[in-house]
């Protein structure tokens, strides 16, 4: 395959991608890259919505930032946090006149909802329970028009191209086949979450911290690694044999659902007073935890008894007919859960541009750290970061690329290619992550975890293999041990990060 050359290069077509490219002058060609279908992305299966104080008027706007300072335990970027809050307005209105619908009431005034951490109604939500998925199908329809923009699809990128200490575009394999670059004066990455680095995830499993990787083998700089957020109510059963677990969310205990261990008892009280279900996520999923710790179980229950089932159906109807699947009906019976991981708090340390610290290159979304989240995120601020970081990426190439020239070519480097299964290796670095480096952490279990991965990488480094796979591999390998690391560096609890020793 011959080599390409583009203006713009986004690695990923989640939220974040597509609305860079939407956001870039169509006087530049952008490249869109999708590891498979350009549809699979976290960002499709987000549920809850996206928080927003829906007004101009700035002083409106203090107890959004609040919120988000509380749930991040104060450890966030409080000028970062004051640009996503003031920004969001325009972020989401350029959405809505995009034709992204939100739900509304009788009136056609948008619906609010509220998730934990928030001191009011602030989420908007799309399809009741499905506003990533009808956000990313209208933006891809977009997309899909624009002539400046191509999507590659069943592509997945290796590693980034690096001259002189710029990012020069990315080495692709193209449906496990073709080997190219993509040359491109400016590159975003946009790859998502580190889910499957973990045992059990909400994520889409083709979240192998694939940005992260790339970018650490780069040279870029990471922040926060150690803040990675457990969802509390993930589906939870017995006989489940996928590690991606169905998510229950937030805004179900936003409309009133409260959890119970299996003794029955609601137990929130114990650790929250004030809040109860809706504290934030570090703390309910810690909450979790303890209770199946002291019950000896292994997931807590989601009880909606008291409210309306046929309100929960047209409220959560995503929701209500996968629990019906499993055989539990919301509204009526109690929907047994458990905590599985979310969401990287941290991640490549970017600026208020998106800018990381290698020239050329941006990062944006999940991947990125831009200080906003703290030691935990605030329930839905991820899509809002998504709009409001991914817009303020473009605004800075749009005003930029033109000092650029012409990237110059630089020689393909011949790579094995062998059959090798990669899976045993995927499932070790799961269960250390899972076993040490989970809800509750330990110096013991950090260490004993940062010498496996370390092992493991190091193996992978040494034998460089041609496939899909071998890269997922290594991204994951790389990524847990950057998580492992910083965990074990930062002796104190904080946040979604809880040191017992
Ligand atoms: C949820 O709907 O509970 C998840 C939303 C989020 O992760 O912000």
């Amino acid at each position: 395959m011959e080599n390409k050359h583009t203006d713009v290069l986004i690695i990923g077509t989640g939220l974040s991608g597509l609305f860079a490219a939407i956001n870039i002058d169509p006087k530049y060609h952008v490249t869109l890259l999708a590891k498979t279908k350009v549809s699979n992305s976290n960002s499709n299966l987000a549920q809850g919505g996206i928080a927003c104080e829906y007004n101009e008027n700035k002083e409106l706007h203090e107890s959004h930032i609040q919120d988000t300072m509380r749930a991040g335990a104060y450890f966030n970027d409080e000028v970062a946090v004051k640009y996503l809050v003031d920004n969001a307005f325009d972020a989401v209105k350029y959405l809505v006149n995009l034709g992204v619908d939100f739900d509304v009431s009788k009136a056609g005034d948008f619906l609010f909802t509220k998730e934990g951490g928030h001191s009011t109604n602030r989420i908007l939500h799309s399809g009741g329970d499905a506003t990533g998925h009808n956000v990313i199908k209208d933006l891809l329809s977009i997309v899909r028009k624009r002539e400046n923009i191509e999507i590659i699809d069943n592509t997945m990128a290796l590693d980034l191209i690096k001259q002189d200490n710029r990012i020069t575009g990315c080495i692709v394999l193209r449906n496990q086949a073709s080997y190219y670059h993509i040359y491109a004066k400016k590159t975003i990455i946009a790859t998502g979450g580190v889910g499957s680095v973990y045992g059990s995830t909400t994520n889409d499993l083709n979240a192998t911290g694939d940005g992260i990787g790339m970018a650490y083998r780069a040279g870029c700089v990471f922040q926060n690694m150690e803040f990675v957020q457990f969802h509390p109510t993930a589906l939870y059963s017995e006989f489940v044999t996928s590690r991606q677990r169905f998510l229950i969310s937030e805004a179900v205990r936003g409309e009133g659902a409260y959890l119970r261990n299996v003794e029955k008892e609601r137990f929130m009280i114990k650790y929250d007073k004030e809040r109860m279900e809706l504290a934030p996520r570090d703390i309910v999923s810690q909450a979790i935890y303890r209770e199946m710790y002291d019950t000896w179980t292994d997931h807590v229950y989601l009880d909606t008894k008291h409210l309306d089932p046929k309100y929960l159906e047209k409220r959560f109807p995503t929701i209500f007919n996968r629990c019906k699947k499993e055989g539990y009906i919301l509204g009526l019976d109690l929907i047994p859960v458990a905590p599985a991981e979310h969401f990287l708090c941290g991640g490549i340390k970017t600026d208020l541009s998106a800018k990381t610290t290698i020239s050329n290159l941006y990062a944006v979304g999940e991947s990125s750290y831009t200080g906003i989240h703290g030691a935990n995120r605030l329930a839905s601020n991820s899509l809002l970061e998504c709009l409001v970081f991914s817009k303020a990426a473009a605004k800075d190439i749009n005003n930029s690329i033109e000092s650029i020239d012409q990237v110059s070519q630089t020689a393909i480097k011949g790579i094995p290619n062998y059959n090798y299964n990669y899976k045993p290796i995927r499932k070790k670095i799961g269960d250390y992550m899972d076993e040490h480096v989970s809800i509750v952490r330990n110096e013991q279990g950090l260490a004993l975890t940062l010498n496996v991965l370390t092992d493991i990488e190091n193996n992978l480094t040494k034998y460089p293999n041609l496939t899909k796979y071998y890269y997922e591999t290594l991204n994951m390998a790389s990524t847990a041990r950057l998580i492992a690391k910083a965990a074990l560096e930062r002796k104190e609890s904080k946040g979604c990060h809880l040191r017992i020793n």
